[in-house]
């Protein structure tokens, strides 16, 4: 295996791969979904392609290869892990209506084997035993259809068991036969085709591949790993929620959201609270105003977001002020004789409609 791959090497290989095989190379979109997507953002590569999985025909033809960055927040818990990011880039294939399943896991079985020079017994694939286990969705609405998920052993002795019993075995690539749209009512009509949409997480397989035992460790990171430890003395765990927010942020921003109460907006203020919460355990003078631009500089780059990279920090550091004042006004307001017992539904809801106190703020004040 090569060790040296770079995240973006194994992006080219990727799509070279794919054109070699007549797939055609479509711009990655931002992550701000098309209009009438269920989800505030992209979470995977095919969102911008729904029209054409539901059969409209693509400019570019019926293979289609890309490099779509994506946001997900279903698992933030899990950030920190080994394989969790909120931002990450996912490698994407599709056949619209041209071949099928069987066809895209052979491919993918030669590029990870051959083009990558994975040995075969560290690879699992999960196949179709049922349904419930192997379908994969977009939303609640939209197209779907049973998956196929291809596993890569990140231990270090040979493998052992099975995905679902021993987290050594990391997924890296899902296959999806779209077959079907799921409607509002919850049922399922067949699509006028049969696709295939196709996702490879581009971090995780890059730190697999560079031999490195997290997605925080991968090259992307690099600078944010030896900068911000410097800054900010951190655990491991919290620094890597710490960068992995922070980037976040950079690149929501730079994809044009700006922080707010509710929407896209609401999930950026989440990061950067989430992200300052971790910050301001250890130390509460710490702030964002002394991060390295950079780390913004370096982030808008990657993701080729012409954000001018001097109007980033401003933004947060007008975020961190926002949230010192709230917490001071909600330690104040929470000190109230009429707070000290346990809080009911009606006090919540005069804590936020009143105050701007959201319930998981309450909750974390009132632990400390
Ligand atoms: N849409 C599928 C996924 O996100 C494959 O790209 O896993």
């Amino acid at each position: 295996m090569n060790h040296h791959t770079t995240t973006e090497q194994l992006a080219g290989t990727f799509v070279e791969y794919f054109e070699e095989r007549e797939h055609r190379r479509i711009v990655g979109s931002t992550l701000l979904p098309p209009p009438g997507d269920p989800v505030l953002f992209t979470t995977s590569g095919m969102h911008p392609l729904t029209p054409y999985l539901e059969g409209r025909p693509h400019p570019l033809g019926r293979r289609l290869v890309n490099v779509q960055r994506c946001l997900r927040t279903t698992d933030l818990e899990e950030v920190g892990d080994a394989t969790h990011l909120t931002v990450f880039e996912m490698l994407g294939t599709w056949s619209l209506g041209d071949y099928d399943g069987p066809r895209s896991l052979d491919w993918g079985y030669g590029l990870l084997t051959e083009g990558l020079g994975i040995d075969p017994g560290r690879l699992y694939a999960t196949v179709e035993p049922t349904v419930e286990d192997n379908w994969w969705s977009n939303g609640p609405v939209g197209p779907c259809g049973p998956d196929s998920e291809i596993f890569l052993w990140s231990g270090d002795g040979p493998p052992e068991s099975t995905p679902t019993r021993d987290d050594r075995w990391v997924e890296v690539w899902n296959h999806v036969t779209m077959t079907h749209r799921r409607l509002d009512d919850g049922s399922l009509v067949p699509l006028p085709q049969r696709n295939v949409d196709t996702g490879l997480g581009l971090e995780r397989l890059a730190s697999l591949l560079q031999g490195k035992p997290s997605v925080f460790e991968c090259d992307v990171f690099d600078p944010w790993r030896s900068l911000v430890p410097a800054l900010w003395p951190l655990d491991e765990r919290s620094l890597r929620v710490v960068c992995d927010h922070l980037r976040s942020a950079v690149v929501v921003l730079g994809d044009g959201v700006r922080p707010a109460n509710t929407g896209q907006g609401y999930v950026l203020r989440r990061l950067v609270r989430r992200m300052l919460t971790l910050l301001w355990r250890d130390d509460p003078s710490r702030s964002l105003g002394d991060l390295p631009d950079e780390l913004v500089r370096h982030t808008l780059d990657h993701f080729r977001q012409d954000m001018d990279p001097g109007d980033v920090l401003p933004i947060l550091c007008e975020e961190e002020r926002r949230f010192r004042r709230l917490l001071e006004r909600g330690r104040q307001v929470l000190a109230r004789p009429r707070f000290r017992g346990p809080l009911t539904e009606e006090d919540f809801h005069y804590l936020h409609d009143t105050h701007g106190l959201p319930r998981e703020l309450v909750t974390s004040l009132r632990q400390e």
